[in-house]
């Protein structure tokens, strides 16, 4: 098999060609795509090569049907066509390059590039997605105002929408229609896109801050036409919220958001045209749970912030993606606290983090967020690149405060806006505006893995004196062994006998300052010995390890004044304890409670101070992908085993509680409404249904069955069907699978749900049962969501069946990454996570794995994307 290629950061060149203006025609026909370019391209003055040729990116699937430079057709011997794009010689110093080329948006499953998903058309190009439309220099740091007219047939594709304002439109011959649309602000072709279907939409309109009226539409296929107002009065929010904390204002005088059914990721930024997967737009009480209703919002608001925070101001180089990504996760994730709670979404956020970005920075995939190499670019929107690169910039942010931040934010958007640049450009207005040195903090931008604090403190009782030592490490990672010191932001409290904060003396901050590998804090006047409360609001993304004891613990989970630690300290205990049973379980022994955890999750219950939302946080025992995180040798069945035996033993001892619970909230609930509030009611309301089914009675199966017959809103009948579907009682699951079914098959997210409450479901047999669905009619090999809600549920929320002793978990994954990359690499490649972190199980499943990975290594030719993520993974 041919290598693919290694790009390296180090290379990386200003382009030697500008591309100032792009003009596109689109002739939409049933079988194929014509797609002319005509490009107004002059030499660029920066480069240092004042005579280069010019490379065009192109894919190899590109019928070329016609060259021209200045009108005149280019003859064979001045350029060359190879498997990666065309290579133009002797050009002139200005030039105009006419390109036509036939494209098949039917066969393209790939969802890269230009289309058909149903009967729509529609486009993807980030990152590398434009060069399967016309050849062209496909890089972020080439801007260029398009123009792009769109002709097809009228009847079928009513609807012809593309970046920018419309500034034309009208019929022609033969019963087609054409539109055409002029963008002004100069973009990168990976924010181009197209939309020509028949669709319906619902519209608003949005007064800016400067008092220009903004047209907002958002499309979808007319059955949909109900589910888009929740996400219209998302952007509305986020239009203001990005004025009223970053003041930034929109620059186009209509915003158009688009819900397509095939959709590789969740959605998509494309100047003045978001496409968005339908799973994560549209919304109705009666379809979407909150979950999904959060999500919309939250997705909504991250691709309309990347309308600054990556099209007006983008990235020079695709290793530069955190730019645009880590900083637009922090901006929605600063909005969606700001509309929600904002310890719940810390608590969410770091949940996320420490799940699946520590397990990543663990694994043989780790990089930093600023990568220095990568064979396909699509394997890098990654966990790091997002969800680390958000809390570098919430580190800055807790560096700086939110008033210089903000001053840092606007300097960057000034100074860069219309340009391409990187991660330092960021960091420099950063420090420009604060006069402080980020030198040292660059070091989160190179380098992987977790960093791992270790804490250590005295108490001078006659001295009044206490003092605390933090030595910071970072494990090696591949290609890194040696780590420089980070720099990093430690927030703290110390908590007095009674539990409140004591105050610091003069000159002495709760915000300490990391960049040593070691380092002494003291604090004086302390007048008994504290109970600290550490990496408040976890103000690093690290892990922490200090010796608390299970006493302190539950103190901090009653007392301590950061909600955000009031859950750490419960996740901390229940893990202790948990994974003390798994010991215990390994060693043959006899389990049983510490009381300490039911006495702990007893004070939250009855607290009254204490917000649902938070105290279903609390008394929520941490996952066992997060227990597995804590183990040097994961042990799948027994963190299954032990787990669960928790649950049953707090459900036990606190039985009347979860009822007194469950029964409030059913009591309280009015009707439905997505609002913070209301989703606290349902979550704990579920929660606590949660617990009461795990002690196997009828009388609380009869509790859920009821919830499902008359729930008006998809979380509750959702939360009831899973519960049941994961009980012991099978044949009432059976029941409620098959009413489910029949009442929801017309509505395919709904039935997603579906598949993937099945597929996770823990009980043995689950792997037949998901092999069956997957023969079900309405399960679809080349539909995203449909894939991973039936097979990526299996591989990701569902350990113990995945991990099953015999290897057909393992077996089964292998084969529909094998299937899938003759399809869709991209999400072949993706799927292939689960396999990628075999060093941390026991060495039968070593083995298994990585026989699983040589297979699909061994299967015939792979695409670059799902090389990658092989080859690493065996390294
Ligand atoms: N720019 C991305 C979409 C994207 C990702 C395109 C990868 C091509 C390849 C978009 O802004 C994004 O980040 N979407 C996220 C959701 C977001 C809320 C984190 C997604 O699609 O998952
Ligand atoms: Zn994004």
């Amino acid at each position: 098999m041919s290598q693919p290629n290694v790009i390296y950061l180090k290379d990386y060149q200003v382009p030697a060609f500008l591309i100032d203006h792009t003009q596109l025609h689109f002739e939409l026909m049933t079988d194929y795509t014509q797609v002319s370019a005509t490009l107004t391209m002059r030499r660029n003055p920066e480069s240092t090569e004042p005579s280069a040729d010019l490379f065009l990116h192109g894919d190899k699937e590109l019928t070329l049907l016609s060259l021209q430079i200045d009108g005149e057709q280019l003859s064979s011997s001045s350029f060359q066509r190879d498997d990666n794009g065309l290579t133009l010689y002797n050009l002139l110093d200005a030039f105009s390059l006419k390109i036509v080329t036939q494209i098949y948006p039917d066969k393209n499953t790939a969802l890269e590039g230009l289309y058909r998903s149903g009967g729509m058309f529609c486009t993807q190009c980030e990152a590398e997605g434009f060069r399967r439309i016309t050849f062209f220099q496909d890089r972020p740091d080439v801007m260029s105002v398009f123009d792009t007219t769109l002709s097809a047939d009228k009847a079928l594709y009513p609807v012809l929408l593309s970046n920018g304002n419309l500034v034309d439109s009208g019929d022609s011959a033969k019963g087609r229609h054409f539109a055409s649309w002029h963008d002004p602000h100069p973009k990168p072709a990976y924010l181009f896109a197209l939309v020509a279907g028949d669709l319906a939409h619902i519209e608003a309109s949005f007064t800016t801050m400067s008092g220009k009226e903004i047209s907002l539409k958002v499309f979808a296929d007319a059955k949909d036409l109900d589910k888009l107002d929740y996400a219209m009065q998302s952007l509305k929010k986020s239009m203001r919220w990005d004025e009223q904390v970053y003041g930034r204002e929109y620059d186009l005088e209509v915003f158009n958001i688009v819900a397509v059914d095939f959709f590789n990721m969740g959605a998509m930024e494309n100047k003045g045209l978001n496409i968005f997967n339908t799973s994560c737009v549209l919304a109705h009480p009666e379809t979407t749970t909150d979950a999904s209703f959060q999500r919309v919002e939250a997705i909504v608001a991250h691709e309309y912030f990347h309308n600054w925070s990556g099209n007006r101001v983008t990235c020079r180089d695709w290793f530069q993606l955190s730019l645009k990504e880590g900083f637009t996760v922090f901006r929605d994730s600063q909005f969606s606290a700001d509309m929600n709670s904002s310890t719940v979404k810390r608590i969410e956020d770091v949940r996320l983090l420490r799940t699946a970005q520590f397990s990543e920075d663990a694994g043989p995939m780790a990089h930093a967020i600023r990568p220095a190499s990568f064979i396909e670019i699509s394997n890098f929107y990654t966990m790091t690149v997002y969800e680390k690169g958000a809390e570098v910039v919430r580190m800055l942010h807790t560096f700086l405060g939110a008033e210089k931040f903000r001053e840092g934010s606007d300097l960057y958007f000034s100074r860069h806006d219309g340009q391409a640049v990187t991660t330092d450009d960021f960091i420099s207005a950063m420090q420009d505006v604060s006069g402080r040195d980020f030198s040292q903090f660059k070091n989160w931008y190179n380098q992987a893995g977790t960093p791992v604090l270790t804490v250590t403190d005295e108490y001078d009782a006659q001295l009044q004196c206490y003092q605390i030592h933090i030595s910071q490490y970072c494990p090696a990672t591949p290609g890194q062994t040696e780590k420089l010191p980070y720099h990093l932001p430690f927030c703290l409290g110390l908590l007095d006998e009674n539990g409140s904060d004591i105050e610091l003396a003069e000159g002495e901050s709760s915000l300490l300052e990391l960049t040593e590998t070691s380092q002494t804090f003291v604090f004086h006047n302390i007048a008994v010995k504290p109970v600290p409360s550490l990496l408040r609001g976890f103000s690093a993304p690290v892990k922490l390890e200090y010796a608390y004891s299970r006493e302190q613990l539950v103190f901090l989970i009653s007392h301590d004044a950061d909600g955000f630690n009031r859950w750490e300290a419960s996740q901390k205990l229940a893990a202790e304890i948990i994974l003390e049973l798994v010991d215990k379980l390994i060693n043959g022994e006899e389990l049983s409670l510490d009381p300490c955890l039911v006495e702990a999750y007893r004070a939250v219950i009855s607290d009254e101070n204490l917000d649902k939302a938070m105290i279903t946080q609390v008394i929520t025992l941490p996952s066992e992908q997060y227990l597995a995180q804590l183990c040097t040798e994961v042990d799948v069945s027994n963190i299954h085993r032990a787990r669960q035996f928790v649950r049953q033993q707090l459900a036990a001892a606190l039985e009347s509680e979860f009822l007194a619970a469950y029964q409030g909230a059913r009591q309280a609930a009015g009707r439905y409404d997505p609002s913070a509030q209301s989703i606290a009611k349902r979550s704990l309301q579920n929660l606590s249904l949660g617990y009461l089914m795990a002690l196997n009675k009828e009388s609380h199966l009869t509790l859920a069955r009821r919830q499902y017959d008359t729930a008006d809103n998809m979380t509750d009948s959702m939360a009831a069907l899973a519960l049941v579907v994961h009980s012991q009682f099978t044949q009432v699951a059976e029941d409620l699978l098959s009413n489910f079914y029949l009442k929801w098959q017309e509505d395919t997210l709904v039935i997603n749900q579906w598949f993937s409450v099945q597929a996770s479901d823990p009980k043995a047999g689950t792997l037949a049962k998901v092999q069956q669905l997957m023969k079900h009619p309405a399960f679809d090999f080349v539909n995203p969501n449909k894939v991973r809600s039936l097979v990526a549920s299996f591989c990701m929320q569902n350990p113990i069946n995945f991990h099953a002793e015999d290897g057909s978990g393992y077996l089964f994954l292998a084969d529909q990454i094998i299937a899938l990359d003759k399809t869709n690499p991209q999400l072949a490649a993706r799927l292939i996570g689960p396999l990628s972190k075999w060093s941390s199980y026991a060495k039968v499943r070593q083995s298994q794995i990585r026989e699983q990975l040589n297979r699909i290594l061994g299967s015939g030719e792979l695409s670059a994307d799902v090389y990658e993520v092989v080859t690493k993974s065996l390294a």
